[in-house]
């Protein structure tokens, strides 16, 4: 039952993570179920379908997926019992979303009580999903026990926080170093073979707690440095500076290491990270006001460029009011299809909410949005204002000179990636953050 060679294992979620993950052990030679709710989603997996960006020695996921379906390796399904017989590991990599500054962790404990009812003797859990710092032991341990087996000693327990980047899953589940925790040492032993089958890179067990919190840390960190940032560009604008050449300057100096400005900080995990550490640190009487104050400085980016963009209208006798803006790229970041919490559609709102017509185009964001057109040239075509915010494939191939003769006259560019080539400075009104 326990050798590592073949494991058989079940993904629980096929999101960015879970998707990836389990094709990732499939490739190795796992049997792998990827269990999900949303029967739509699963029908989809089963087909060999699939919108996620990401690649692996020249293919797409999509290619790999097919290529594990039809080797019989992987198959996605909505039923716990039908993964149950055959599996004896499990990865739980189900989301915690915030809704309204509150971590939701209905998913997670339903995902729990589902699997406690197929639990065995000798089965193993493992926990990726990023938590509030104490889930493992408080929430998931007890739920898990329903099924009346106990953690450590009937079945082995472990939480192994996900560092993964989308666009670059299956590079970093084998390169990436883990940290673990396990609730005995049997249970962290289990836990790092299992990890182990996909991962060549160093794993270092700790307490779960530390793990978790761990987490939680890495990711407020990236959501400090980048408010950080935030102000320096603000200051560098007033001072007529280039912000990308002043970080750029900074980051020679070795122990520098600052992060880049964009539209503001957008996905599942950096924006959230605060709200899964503030919880606990109220509860412990904490003060984390500082990462409170980073995170109001980064879902304050929005507003300040809509306010460039306003600023540079009324200088030209115009406003938002009854203008019409193209926004390019909708994603939470470059390159990606992700757009959860993109700052984007922050943008987005604020222009609607001045008055604005907005046409925004994004060609690897698969969902619908009314205010979403379906081409660049759509987008472009007689708007006023053109707003970068994330880049796309299809983005590195503009023809900034077209796109200059779609739009009206004296047309304003806000290039929020330093994307935008300088030269269309002497035929537009080129602005920078
Ligand atoms: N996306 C990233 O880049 C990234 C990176 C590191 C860590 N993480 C963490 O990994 C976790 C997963 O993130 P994601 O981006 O893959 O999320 P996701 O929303 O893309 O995927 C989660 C999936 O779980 C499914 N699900 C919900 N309840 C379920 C249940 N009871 N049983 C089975 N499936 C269920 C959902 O339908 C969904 O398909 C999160 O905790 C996230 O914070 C994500």
């Amino acid at each position: 039952m326990h050798s590592t060679k073949h494991p058989q294992v079940a993904v629980i979620g096929m999101g960015f993570i879970g998707l990836p993950l389990s094709l990732s052990y499939a490739m190795k030679g796992a049997n792998v179920f990827g269990i999900d709710v949303l029967p739509h989603l699963v029908e989809e997996i089963n087909e060999g379908k699939s919108h996620h960006l990401e690649y692996y020695q020249g293919k797409s996921l999509s290619e790999i997926l097919k290529e594990q379906l039809q080797a019989g390796r992987f198959q996605a399904t909505i039923d716990y019992a039908e993964a149950a017989k055959e599996v004896d590991t499990y990865i739980i990599t189900v989301g915690i979303p915030v809704v309204q500054g509150d971590p939701n962790l209905s998913y997670l404990t339903s995902a729990c009580e589902q699997l406690a009812k197929v639990l065995k003797k000798g089965d193993t859990v493992i926990l990726r999903s990023t938590v509030v710092p104490g889930t493992t032991e408080d929430i998931v341990l007890p739920l898990l026990e329903k099924s009346g087996l106990k953690a450590g000693t009937d079945f082995y327990l472990a939480y192994s926080s996900e560092r993964i980047a989308e666009g670059k899953a299956f590079e970093e589940f084998i390169h990436m170093p883990l940290a673990l925790g396990g609730v005995n040492e049997a249970s962290a032993k289990r836990a790092k073979e299992i990890l182990s089958f996909v991962t060549e890179a160093e794993i270092t067990i700790s307490e779960i707690k530390i793990v978790e919190t761990a987490k939680v840390i890495e990711n407020i960190q990236r959501d400090v440095n980048i408010a950080m940032v935030q102000q320096f560009a603000r200051f560098s604008e007033r001072m007529g500076m280039d912000t990308f050449e002043l970080i750029k300057v900074a980051n020679t100096h070795k122990r520098v290491n600052l992060l880049v400005p964009g539209p503001g900080v957008g996905g599942y995990c950096l924006p959230n990270a605060l709200y899964y550490l503030l919880p606990k640190a109220r509860e412990l009487d904490v003060n984390i006001e500082m990462l409170e104050i980073a995170r109001k400085i980064n879902d304050s980016v929005p507003s300040i460029l809509v306010d460039m963009v306003e600023k540079e209208l009324v200088q030209q006798g115009r406003t938002l009011m009854g203008s019409q803006v193209a926004v390019l790229g909708l994603a939470m970041k470059d390159f990606s299809n992700d757009d959860r919490i993109s700052p984007a559609h922050h943008v987005v709102e604020i222009l609607l909410q001045r008055g604005a017509t907005v046409k925004a185009y994004d060609p690897a964001v698969p969902s619908s949005y009314p205010y979403k057109v379906g081409s660049l040239e759509e987008a472009v075509t007689g708007s006023a204002v053109l707003i970068y915010l994330n880049a796309q494939e299809e983005f590195l191939e503009i023809d900034w000179n077209q796109v200059l003769h779609l739009m009206t006259d004296s047309p304003i560019l806000l290039d929020a990636k330093h994307r935008i080539p300088s030269r269309i400075s002497n035929q537009a009104k080129l602005v920078r953050i």
